[in-house]
């Protein structure tokens, strides 16, 4: 630790508007009002009479492991500023960057800045940022060095001392899995797992959590041996999207939706994670895991989570992951695989008015790579509430744009006492969740078509975020951070959640694995023919988007 003046008096506040610390102190009670009030001036539409008390985090340093990847760049350190800037963090909180560069505190402090200038949500703020640099610290060494742990151990102890951060440390693994074993076993060893009483240490995990069922196994026998299971926090981080949470107030605080909600009405439900980047700088992470694997198991499963469950007695994270839980244990695919799944790659094309080249062009990527860019899959999800329809997932790179949305398709009107040709292009009601981008829901449903006939046919009714809450959404990390540092797990996957999205998977992989090389598209386009004929085949198309 190179840093002069380091120690921090108990009432400064990280942000100099907005005062931060445990909502149990009375500093605190000061910061959340402050937070409140800041809140509601930020936005008009919030109710005065909303007394709720702000969620701040206490005293506590954050150790990255990973630092100089893409997430910590484009994600993470900007999360991090932007929490602090929204007066969430409290004044002493630290961030110490672990890594295998000969760097000083000042190294990673300007990586930080750069970071923050470049990605951060919220507008930069100097005296934000001055506070929050005075505790960025930076341990360098290899993951295998034992020399550089007793290095770190002995550096949190010091700004234990110096910034009244009370021994809470939360650890976040932004590296490869192959790596995870390595890092817990070093945090064992250095007794830095062991909260001592009254302190907390919370271990954050990178997806992807294994490859398979089996791996994801090892890899929580390896953390459950170090860590127990209420101090380890999965990132999903569509769990942290606004819109993504919307999916329960949506289902849960409504009265419009949940009778309609299942096999009565429901025709099939499409879920969408569509791209149109290519794999970037990714290809080592990439190729060999492929679409499916990278978020198919992750993201679209617990969409569909979601979208499928039954209520939860509450939002605590007993009984939110316990509904998940028993959602994906009932998901049954199709017996024919042929049928029910489709794979692609890119091939060369166009993306935004530029010529891109194909999967197999990209640097790092074999020519003989069969790694699938597109996966579509249909699964059935056998319980009362949905037996009988389909929810068909795709995900894919390149594709014509980007956009993720949750589209429940309802059944058509039971009879239609109109003419045929006044209803000749009426398609079926929809309810949209528009995950991202341009954040909201759309009903589709027919409407009379101005005129002196009855001719019928959809139209849209729009509900937006930017127009119905005027101020922009948190990041997902920020708010899963927060969770963190907090303690408070129902957005994070459990374990169990994790082995069944595996259970649900792994026969898919094994099933392309003994396939060719998966159909090229072009780049640009909406994916393999192959996908197409998986929703011809059931007489319905994938929706445009
Ligand atoms: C990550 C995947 O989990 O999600 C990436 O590994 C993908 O391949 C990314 O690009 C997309 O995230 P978002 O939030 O932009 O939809």
């Amino acid at each position: 630790m190179n840093k002069e003046n380091s120690e921090v008096k108990a009432s400064e506040p990280i942000n100099s508007e907005v005062k931060a610390g445990e909502p149990t102190t009375s500093a605190a009670a000061a910061a959340v009002a402050a937070t409140t009030e800041a809140v509601a001036a930020a936005n008009p539409l919030r109710d005065p009479r909303d007394k709720r008390i702000p969620r701040v985090a206490g005293p506590c340093v954050l150790v990255l492991f990973g630092v100089t990847g893409d997430l910590a760049r484009k994600k993470l350190l900007p999360a991090i500023y932007d929490l602090a800037n929204r007066g969430l963090l409290p004044p002493g909180f630290s961030l110490v960057g672990f890594a295998r560069r000969d760097w000083k505190d000042q190294d990673f402090a300007e990586l930080t800045h750069a970071a923050v200038k470049e990605h951060a949500r919220t507008p930069f703020r100097e005296e934000v940022w001055k506070q929050l640099s005075e505790g960025i610290f930076f341990c360098p060494g290899e993951f295998t060095d034992d020399g550089a742990f007793d290095a770190l151990a002995m550096m949190l102890k010091e700004i234990d001392e110096t910034r009244g951060t009370g021994g809470n440390y939360g650890f976040y693994l932004s590296v490869p899995p192959k790596f995870f074993p390595l890092v817990v076993q070093q945090l064992k060893r250095t007794n830095l797992a062991d909260a001592p009483p009254g302190s907390w240490r919370r271990v954050v995990i990178e997806k992807p959590f294994g490859h398979d069922l089996k791996s994801a196994q090892e890899l929580n026998t390896i953390t459950s041996a170090v860590f127990p299971e209420s101090s380890v926090f999965r990132i999903d981080h569509y769990l942290g999207k606004e819109t993504v949470q919307n999916i329960l107030a949506l289902r849960f605080a409504n009265n419009l939706f949940e009778p309609i909600w299942n096999r009565g009405y429901v025709d099939h439900v499409q879920i969408t994670m569509a791209e149109d980047i290519g794999i970037g700088g990714r290809a080592g992470y990439f190729d060999g895991i492929g679409a499916a694997r990278d978020v198919i198991q992750n993201h679209l499963l617990q969409l569909l989570a979601l979208v499928g469950m039954e209520d939860p007695t509450s939002f605590g994270s007993d009984s939110l992951r316990r509904e998940k839980e028993k959602v994906l244990k009932a998901v049954r695919l199709p017996s024919d695989l042929s049928l029910s799944t489709a794979r692609g790659r890119y091939g060369p094309g166009w993306q935004g008015g530029d010529p891109v080249v194909g999967y197999t062009q990209e640097e790092g990527i074999q020519p003989d790579s069969i790694t699938e860019t597109y996966a579509a899959i249909k699964l059935e999800i056998a319980n009362r509430r949905w037996a009988g329809v389909p929810f068909y997932l795709r995900t894919g790179k390149r594709l014509g744009r980007r956009v993720t949305e949750v589209a429940v398709v309802f059944q058509r009107a039971p009879h239609l006492p109109f003419s045929k040709d006044d209803t000749e292009i009426l398609g079926q009601n929809a309810l949209v969740i528009r995950v991202q981008p341009d954040e909201g829901i759309t009903v589709r449903f027919g409407s009379k078509v101005p005129g002196t006939a009855m001719e019928v046919r959809d139209v849209s009714m729009d509900f937006a975020y930017g127009e119905s809450f005027m101020e922009s959404s948190p990041e997902a990390y920020e708010r899963l951070l927060l969770d963190v540092l907090i303690g408070d797990p129902p957005l994070f996957p459990h374990q169990r959640e994790v082995e069944l999205s595996w259970q649900i998977l792994d026969p898919i992989e094994e099933f392309w694995a003994s396939q060719g090389p998966p159909e090229e598209y072009p780049a640009g386009t909406w994916g393999p023919k192959s996908a197409d004929e998986l929703m011809a085949r059931d007489g319905r198309v994938w929706r445009r988007l």
